[in-house]
């Protein structure tokens, strides 16, 4: 079974009761494989991050349904939505995916001290993440003592230290330069290959899209034909 199953959904905008409703996703289906490494692209506006929103449990469809891991995510109420979110997922945005005030080590506990693990053992497996990451030397620092590219890497230890299901990236290399962020990408696609970690990432950026085994591509918040989306991308 698919990990993710997003079935005719749409999302409808509406800022006032007279103003016009935004159709940020206009039925939409899409199903992802388990240990998929997919791009989700698109011009500016054509509903990536409501899409990778949703499916985050960040948000809800307007119409349409969409399935976690088998679950229906869309008809649950806040609490357990919120609690799917901690368990079951990992994001890593543009930028600001860092608690200012905590060190990296600390940025990596901080869902499993959401999730209530015990301090012991939320260190052992932080440590043991940052040692695998190569990020052991910055485990003391504090984002601003960081290098951008260095922040994302201990992001993406953050994102997966509570082995999620899936991982949302949207954006994520946007504030990197080319080869810091290429550099990122490989890192993401070696996980993906050796851990089998699902990964769903939005991006404009070409390069990050020939990472991908596959492109989403978006346009007014409808999909459009994906190998279509392959030849005129690449
Ligand atoms: N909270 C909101 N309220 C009103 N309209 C919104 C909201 N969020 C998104 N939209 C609208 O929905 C559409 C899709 O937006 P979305 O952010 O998903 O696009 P995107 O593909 O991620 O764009 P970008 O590449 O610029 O990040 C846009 O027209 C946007 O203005
Ligand atoms: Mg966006």
């Amino acid at each position: 079974m698919p990990i993710v199953q997003v079935n005719n959904v749409t999302k409808v905008f509406k800022e006032r009761s007279n103003s016009i409703p935004v159709y940020a996703l206009a039925s939409v289906s899409i199903e992802i494989e388990e240990g998929a490494f997919t791009a989700v692209c698109g011009p500016s506006g054509s509903g990536k991050t409501t899409l990778l929103n949703l499916i985050g449990c960040l948000d809800r469809p307007t119409e349409g349904t969409i399935t976690l891991g088998g679950e229906a995510i869309s008809s649950l109420p806040q609490r357990k939505l919120s609690a799917l979110r901690l368990n079951k997922i990992g994001f890593i945005f543009q930028e600001y995916n860092l608690i200012p005030t905590l060190t990296a080590i600390e940025n990596v506990e901080y869902v499993l001290w959401l999730q209530k693990v015990s301090a012991h053992e939320r260190r052992k497996r932080a440590i043991e993440i940052c040692q695998r990451f190569k990020i052991d030397k910055l485990v003391n620092r504090r984002p601003f003592q960081m290098s951008r590219g260095q922040q994302q890497r201990v992001a993406v230890a953050r994102a997966i230290v509570h082995k999620p299901s899936i991982v949302l990236g949207d954006e994520l290399t946007a504030n990197l330069d080319h080869k810091t962020g290429t550099e990122l990408m490989e890192f993401l696609r070696e996980l993906n290959e050796k851990e089998n970690i699902t990964f769903l990432y939005a991006t404009h950026d070409p390069a990050m899209m020939k990472l991908a085994h596959r492109i989403i591509s978006l346009q007014d918040g409808k999909l459009i034909n994906e190998k279509a989306a392959i030849q005129t991308d690449l």
